[in-house]
């Protein structure tokens, strides 16, 4: 762990912070801060339209990272791999692109009740303009899916578009995604998956899960901020129209109007995230040095010990599976990442604005999850989140500064 953790810049700082909100946003290791800063230095120039030596160095760079994501999530061809600004614009890209040509009045899109915001809202909006339905999925106590729902919804022969996330980002709680896919595909209906969280706690094999678009933000994934993936198989991506307008995603433009560039140039209107891109494939190549076995087991070892932890702070509820199993019966293949709580008469932003003071990072509020709350009966709640750095010691202090802040708060 502590050669990990010397790897982070902001974790080398003393006295040691406490970072528990990777869910928001993982911290950034050395290698990702010196390949941007060598391409600032090295390459910086706008990709795609110099023809001088640097344009070059920086276009090779940018469509090496591609390349570098293409075979991160194994899809098949590089031009299925968009860089967006975040997640939220690569499913928005969805929403706008496929959903504004594919959706008519009567048809239906799939959502679960675990839905962030950023996979909610695009929808919403979508159903606004075009008069679609939006049928919900709910979950059971344990944050599992009630598959039962979605087979019936799929079964009324609307649903054209299954958009569920791959990991909550309040339970932790992973939802069966070959079973949904699959479900989905023998009814016709597409599948668009939000991985924001999965992307940095599991591997994810685009051609293997066979979904038809998958979204992710590379803040999540130790990479910088501003940088966004979208995946989307390569016959569906060509048969969109773009989503935003602008220089390189044509390929002739008169006074009357325009043709679009082929895939990926299409949907990178504007100068895309060089630099972002560049940091994005530098944390990928930095991530595997490590293994997908090792990483889950360290996180899992980590999220055992919080459960096992918090459990004993009297008035402490988990939310969720992670509250409801047995550890000795605990399936980790069902939880990653993150885990949520509430402490009876204390409101979460108490709690963390007290914890942090002590520099111990937890995120308060509804996590942009409001009807997953609504559904869990709380306006708010504390979330934990762990990534490849975090330690025992770690969840040691914050757990006893939960103690603390609730003795001062309720004494
Ligand atoms: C599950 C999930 N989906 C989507 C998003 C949106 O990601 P971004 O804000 O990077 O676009 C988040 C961010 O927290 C998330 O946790």
């Amino acid at each position: 762990m502590d050669a990990v953790r010397r790897q982070f810049p902001y974790l080398r700082a003393k006295p040691q912070p406490v970072y528990l909100d990777s869910a928001a946003m993982a911290q950034v290791p050395d290698a990702v801060l010196d390949a941007v800063n060598a391409w600032e230095q090295s390459s910086r120039s706008n990709v795609h339209r110099g023809m001088h030596e640097r344009a070059e160095a920086s276009t090779i760079a940018y469509e090496s990272a591609r390349s570098t994501v293409q075979t991160f999530i194994n899809a098949t061809h590089a031009d299925e791999i968009i860089f967006t600004k975040s997640c939220t614009e690569a499913i928005n890209l969805v929403a706008r692109s496929w959903g504004e040509q594919n959706l008519h009045t009567g048809d239906a899109v799939v959502l679960s009740i675990l839905e962030h915001h950023s996979n909610i809202v695009p929808w919403q909006q979508l159903q606004e303009r075009k008069g679609i339905d939006i049928l919900w999925v709910d979950m059971d106590d344990e944050g599992g899916l009630r598959y039962d729902q979605l087979e019936t919804h799929l079964q009324s022969g609307r649903v054209k578009l299954v958009a569920i996330t791959a990991l909550s980002n309040v339970l932790g709680t992973a939802p069966d995604l070959p079973k949904i896919i699959s479900l989905a595909h023998k009814t016709g209906a597409l599948v668009s998956v939000d991985a924001a969280q999965a992307i940095a706690h599991m591997p994810i094999d685009v051609q293997e899960l066979d979904c038809d678009f998958l979204a992710f933000s590379g803040h999540k994934l130790y990479a910088p901020t501003g940088v966004g993936v979208l995946y989307g198989k390569r016959e569906l991506l060509q048969s969109m129209p773009p989503f935003l307008g602008g220089g390189m995603m044509i390929r002739n433009v008169t006074t009357e109007g325009f043709s679009p560039a082929d895939l990926p140039a299409k949907f990178e209107a504007g100068t895309p995230p060089i630099a972002q891109a560049v940091g994005l494939a530098a944390a990928i190549d930095w991530l595997k040095q490590y293994s997908w076995k090792d990483i889950q087991t360290h996180e899992q070892e980590i999220l055992q010990l919080t459960i096992d932890r918090l459990k004993s702070i009297p008035a402490l509820h988990i939310l969720g599976a992670a509250g409801n199993f047995q550890f000795s019966i605990f399936n980790f293949q069902f939880l990653h990442g993150c885990l949520s709580f509430t402490l009876s008469s204390v409101h979460p932003h108490d709690l963390t604005e007290i914890l942090g003071r002590k520099g111990i990072a937890l995120r308060a509020g509804h996590h942009c999850c409001m009807p997953l709350h609504k559904r869990l009966g709380i306006p708010a709640s504390n979330r934990l989140s762990v990534g490849i750095y975090t330690t025992k010691e770690e969840i040691d202090a914050c757990v006893k500064a939960i103690l603390e802040a609730q003795k001062k708060l309720h004494p």
